[in-house]
């Protein structure tokens, strides 16, 4: 199998949403990165987003205008996917969230790539043994589960399935070491890995105090925001357990568990949220009401309060 110091060039599968912050993240590195979307307009558009991307990092003094040009000079936007398949050490699959996609791409991938390259998918949850299970070589195939927006957010979960063999799993890991990530290891394919398993266990709190009228879904949002949240780029829910003390901690979830939202299928309120269209920002209107300035405003803030929060946390680790 391919060995870290062999890898000079990643192929990227979709560049959407994720695929095309997922090249960035190894160009600006200086890795080469063949880029492939069977919908050219999306690919052709791809260089610009991730321009646009990087213009947020030159305006808070993190690139300089010569690395942007560098980055972009990585990046090559391949017309088919046998080409993009040629001579990659590592393929990243960013396509939509479709089994049956996933399954198609890696067996093309399979069949397409050298032996030795390794494929990872960036499955939001689809477990890994699904994907690779028809494939001869099965070994090779890990997940990296970047986090969105994937040229910010420095954590990637890594997925072993019960096929993926141990060094491949820990070149993926060491690899995204290399390009400034925090990779998380996850031993076992588990639905949601641990992040979006943590993140759905606090939604489904958040939206069943809404349903139940206890609160407005703007104080639960400030809650979290102005409350526990500050305090959690920099420690963990464990960590923060081990503060309080784990006696408190026991004491807190005998009296509290058996009034927490428990139920294991979508809550009804939800369903009847999204029959009714009221889906976030794809229709203007979800727990709250949308424009297209609101929009483009709010992730235009999340993007930098993301970076200065980053640049706070490499502070503090420093100070050490
Ligand atoms: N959006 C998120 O917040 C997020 C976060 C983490 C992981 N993910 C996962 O990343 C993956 C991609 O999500 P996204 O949000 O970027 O979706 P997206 O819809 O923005 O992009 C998917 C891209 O795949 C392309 N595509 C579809 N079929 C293809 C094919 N056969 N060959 C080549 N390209 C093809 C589409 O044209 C599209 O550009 C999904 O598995 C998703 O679950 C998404």
């Amino acid at each position: 199998m391919v060995k870290l110091e062999q890898i000079q060039t990643i192929g990227v599968i979709g560049a959407g949403l994720m695929g095309h912050g997922i090249a960035q993240v190894f160009a600006i590195k200086g890795y080469q990165v063949k880029l492939y979307d069977n919908d050219s307009v999306i690919l052709k558009s791809a260089p610009e987003r991730i321009r646009n991307n990087l213009q947020i990092f030159l305006k808070m003094g993190l690139v300089a205008p010569s690395e942007i040009e560098d980055c972009l000079n990585h990046i090559q936007l391949s017309s088919t996917f046998k080409e993009m398949c040629e001579g990659i050490e590592v393929a990243i699959e960013a396509v939509s969230e479709d089994l049956d996609l996933k399954r198609a791409i890696f067996l093309d991938l399979e069949r397409l790539t050298q032996p030795q390259t390794i494929l990872c998918s960036n499955t939001s949850g689809i477990s890994i043994r699904l994907i690779n299970e028809k494939l001869q070589y099965k070994e090779r195939v890990v997940g990296t589960h970047f986090w969105n927006p994937p040229h910010i957010v420095p954590c990637v979960e890594v997925i072993k399935s019960q096929f993926t063999g141990e060094e491949v799993f820990y070149t993926v890991v060491e690899l995204m070491e290399r390009v400034g990530k925090q990779p998380v290891r996850v031993l076992r394919d588990v639905p949601g890995f641990l992040g979006n398993r943590l993140q759905h266990a606090l939604w489904r709190e958040a939206i069943s105090l809404v349903e139940k009228g206890i609160a407005e879904p703007e104080d639960i949002d400030r809650v979290v925001k102005y409350g526990f949240g500050l305090r959690l780029p920099f420690l963990g829910p464990l960590e923060t357990a081990d503060l309080a003390g784990l006696d408190l901690t026991y004491e807190i979830h005998q009296y509290l568990f058996p009034d927490l939202e428990n139920c294991s299928t979508p809550s009804p309120f939800l369903k009847t949220l999204v029959d009714q269209k009221t889906i976030g920002i794809k229709t203007k209107k979800g727990f709250y009401h949308w424009t297209d300035e609101s929009i483009r405003e709010t992730i235009q803030k999340r993007d930098k309060a993301l970076l200065k929060i980053m640049e706070v946390i490499k502070g503090l680790n420093q100070e050490k």
